[in-house]
């Protein structure tokens, strides 16, 4: 009878999936982290020809982890097999920056990659397919793939800052030692980048007496305005430079979050911040993917409105604006 109760499967496509992340995210997604406990999923794993067998080697090892939700494994270097009638995207595949490469070479590669696969998700995903960039540059790829998949609606293509989102979480929980699960509403403004304004000034923390503000809580500016939004905005070079690889686990956890609150929700009272294609919310320009604080009801994304922005949080949302234009600049001159 548990069965019963059971939806009928989805489609998940991985890209990239015999890298880290993947490794990470797969077992994750088959035992419904990302999608809830009853909803069984049919995994499409996609990676280049080098990375062919050790795709295979994972495969096996998701079929002899013995997941009762995963119902069917597809591993393959095809792209139009991988995006055939696929749900939902998780695009990880991307070209590394690698020692003395120029910005440009790193972008042409990734240029190339998202529009072929716009191209692919355009043609054989199931209507309605919603995808979410993981792979650097993450905003810009998205927007490649929005830009090569016209007939994608753009509000289904959204690119990871959650990652972001929970390290400023994490830094308010330890500041304050309160648990992490009392703390929400931090807000990860532009670019997944160094430039990224991680803002605590509307983050709330559950305490015995009702929710406070973490501002109050925290009672340090200079922190908050400081070291607060240099270590979230440096996490991602700290983890490479202590585990010689980019950040796996959390980016694949902060992946699942993403997906799983724009699918079935954000709760009552919190939002979330992702990566979606900007209208001009916030005095931002149009037509860039940029984190926004949002929240997701019946998998539709909103932005919140209304917050106050003062002049400090003003300067830095605009100067991760101005990355994302140059990123964007730097993109279309790869296309000619
Ligand atoms: C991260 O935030 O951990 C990564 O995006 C860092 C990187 O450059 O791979």
């Amino acid at each position: 009878t548990s069965i019963s109760v059971l939806k009928p499967p989805i489609k998940i496509l991985v890209t990239g999936a015999a890298g880290q992340i993947g490794y990470a995210i797969l077992p994750m997604i088959a035992r419904g982290q990302m999608f809830g406990p009853d909803q069984p999923v049919i995994i499409h794993m996609l990676d280049i020809s080098p990375a062919s067998e050790a795709l295979e080697g994972v495969k096996m090892e998701l079929i002899d982890s013995a997941l009762p939700l995963l119902r069917g494994v597809v591993a393959t270097t095809d792209v139009v097999e991988a995006c055939k009638g696929v749900n939902f995207a998780v695009m990880l595949a991307g070209f590394p920056r690698k020692e003395g490469m120029e910005r440009k070479d790193v972008m042409s590669k990734n240029v190339a990659i998202y529009k072929a696969q716009a191209s692919a998700l355009e043609q054989h995903a199931a209507p309605n397919c919603k995808i979410l960039v993981v792979a650097n540059p993450a905003n810009t790829n998205a927007l490649i793939l929005k830009e090569f998949a016209p007939s994608i609606p753009a509000k289904n293509i959204t690119c990871l800052t959650r990652l972001d989102h929970n390290r400023a979480l994490a830094q308010l929980s330890e500041r304050l030692h309160v648990h992490i699960g009392d703390v929400k509403n931090v807000i990860i403004w532009g670019n997944h980048s160094s430039t990224q304004y991680p803002d605590a000034n509307h983050a709330i923390v559950t305490t015995k007496d009702g929710e406070k503000s973490a501002k109050e809580l925290v009672a340090n500016d200079a922190w908050l305005k400081g070291e607060f939004i240099s270590t979230v905005q440096q996490r991602g070079a700290a983890i490479i430079k202590a585990r010689k690889l980019s950040s796996s686990l959390s980016a694949a956890s902060a992946a699942c979050d993403h997906m799983r609150d724009w699918i079935l929700g954000t709760p009552e009272g919190t939002w979330v911040s992702m990566g979606v294609y900007s209208d001009g919310a916030y005095g931002i320009p149009a037509g860039l993917f940029y984190s926004f604080p949002v929240t997701c009801d019946k998998g539709e994304w909103r932005t919140v409105q209304g917050l106050t922005v003062d002049e400090f949080s003003r300067a830095k949302m605009e100067a991760t604006a101005q990355e994302l234009v140059e990123e964007k600049n730097l993109a279309y001159s790869c296309l000619n």
